[in-house]
């Protein structure tokens, strides 16, 4: 079982690579291999353009993702919320894979988790992703990771330890591994 997971942030320090890094560490491995994504690879494409895919097709970093994803039995992506969506650059790559297939995250499972020093955790980013993926056929949780009023990794590592978190945090974790499993 191979699991592609991405944080839609390439910035040192960044919060959401490190709840990534704490949900894989919460994972143990136990919902399959995991091959990272580095989010560089979205902040370099270029801007989707009609006009761009007629003259050049999609480019080559994209289709590379898309047959990893394709091959992929489930997806972890966490995110940042920039102006209540996701980053421009994300969304981009979104759009760039469904000129793709628009069938490439059919039925996989998909773990969606977000971080924010804001009280809301970035909650408006990860609803804002739902739909795009979902149309390309992700199975999305109904649970997130949302992380509120973090700013370190020792704030997230902190939260998973917190018994009333945990308890939506587990829900995410374990519908994921269900999810994961039922396809073995
Ligand atoms: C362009 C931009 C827009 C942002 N908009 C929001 C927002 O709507 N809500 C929020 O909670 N934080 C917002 N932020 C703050 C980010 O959540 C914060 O910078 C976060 O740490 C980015 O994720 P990272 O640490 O993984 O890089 C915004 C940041 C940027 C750069």
């Amino acid at each position: 079982m191979t699991i592609i997971a991405l944080a839609a942030s390439s910035r040192d320090q960044s919060l959401n690579v490190a709840l990534l890094d704490v949900i894989l560490t919460a994972l143990d491995g136990a919902a399959g291999q995991v091959e990272r994504v580095d989010y560089r690879l979205f902040e370099d494409t270029p801007q989707y353009s009609a006009r761009r895919e007629a003259a050049e097709g999609p480019p080559q970093g994209m289709k590379d993702l898309a047959d990893k994803i394709s091959a992929a039995d489930g997806l972890i992506f966490v995110t940042p919320e920039y102006n209540h969506a996701i980053p421009g650059s994300f969304k981009n790559g979104i759009d760039w894979l469904s000129r793709i297939s628009v069938t490439l995250m059919a039925v996989k499972p998909t773990l969606i988790g977000g971080a924010s020093a804001s009280p809301y955790g970035a909650w408006r980013g990860m609803k804002s992703l739902r739909p795009s993926i979902e149309l390309l056929g992700a199975l999305t949780m109904p649970y997130m990771i949302s992380m509120s009023g973090v700013g370190s990794k020792a704030d997230i590592e902190a939260r998973f330890q917190d018994p009333m978190a945990r308890v939506r945090i587990d829900a995410a974790l374990n519908a994921f591994r269900g999810q994961m499993a039922a396809k073995q």
